[in-house]
């Protein structure tokens, strides 16, 4: 983790983002539905998630209005049954709902706030938690029981917003997501403007170090990374 010494620029930059955190987490408990719970695919303007990670997949199957899916479903096919997967920064009850059956043993949201009894799958568990926070990982732990995760999905969009301009904070986020992340697993990640620099050194240390363990691919303001197998435990600390 690269050396902090500007420390009162670091204390108002997490002062900022705490109130910022706060005022939306008010919104969401005042809401009478869930402010954003996407769904995976849909068509033009359903804010979908394959509209957002569509220009990270391999060329040939992306254009298409179940890409995403398509894509995640082959990946992970073998696994079907066993597989667990995670969105953060959102309910995902939607985002799951719209998987092939059986397909996740269970799946999760970590979301600020979660008061809303709305329709979600049985094995389905919305975590209260915030990404930068190590409580929210004690809980994840509990809830995978240990068990490594093949889809970690991220799209917090405007909310990217809230989370302090700290590169070495918000890329430590990234590197907890890498660590959870199994063998053969993949992740789909919207890339706050914090750690656009870490990334672009994330890229350069794959092709040198792990350029055929590590895939990555950049769309738009996203990417997508493939973990196979021999790939490195952790990222190293980039930034
Ligand atoms: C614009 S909504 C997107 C929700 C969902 N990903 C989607 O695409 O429909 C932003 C989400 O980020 C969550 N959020 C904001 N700050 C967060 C944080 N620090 N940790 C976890 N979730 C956070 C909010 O609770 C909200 O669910």
């Amino acid at each position: 983790m690269g050396e902090i010494t500007n420390f009162s620029e670091l204390y108002n930059s997490r002062n900022a983002s705490r109130v910022l955190t706060d005022d939306y987490r008010k919104q969401e408990l005042k809401a009478s539905r869930p402010l954003f719970d996407s769904p995976l695919s849909g068509g033009k303007n359903s804010y979908s998630f394959n509209e957002s990670f569509f220009s990270t997949l391999p060329e040939g199957i992306w254009n298409s209005i179940n890409g995403l899916q398509e894509y995640i479903e082959g990946l992970l096919m073998e696994r079907k049954g066993e597989a667990i997967g995670i969105e953060f920064g959102g309910p995902g009850c939607k985002l799951f709902q719209g998987f092939t059956k059986d397909l996740f043993k269970k799946t999760a949201g970590v979301t600020l706030v979660d008061k809303f009894a709305g329709e979600r799958l049985s094995n389905h568990t919305v975590i209260e938690g915030e990404i930068l926070k190590k409580k929210a990982y004690s809980d994840i732990l509990k809830w995978s029981n240990g068990q490594q995760i093949d889809l970690i999905i991220e799209r917090m969009d405007g909310a990217l917003g809230l989370l302090p301009n700290i590169p070495t904070f918000v890329y430590r986020a990234f590197q907890r997501w890498y660590d959870l992340l199994s063998e053969g697993g993949v992740m789909f990640v919207q890339i706050p403007r914090e750690v656009n620099e870490g990334l672009t050194q994330l890229h350069s240390y794959i092709e040198s170090e792990c350029p055929e363990t590590i895939k990555i691919k950049f769309g738009g303001s996203a990417l997508r990374l493939n973990k196979l197998a021999g790939a490195p435990m952790n990222l190293p600390n980039l930034l």
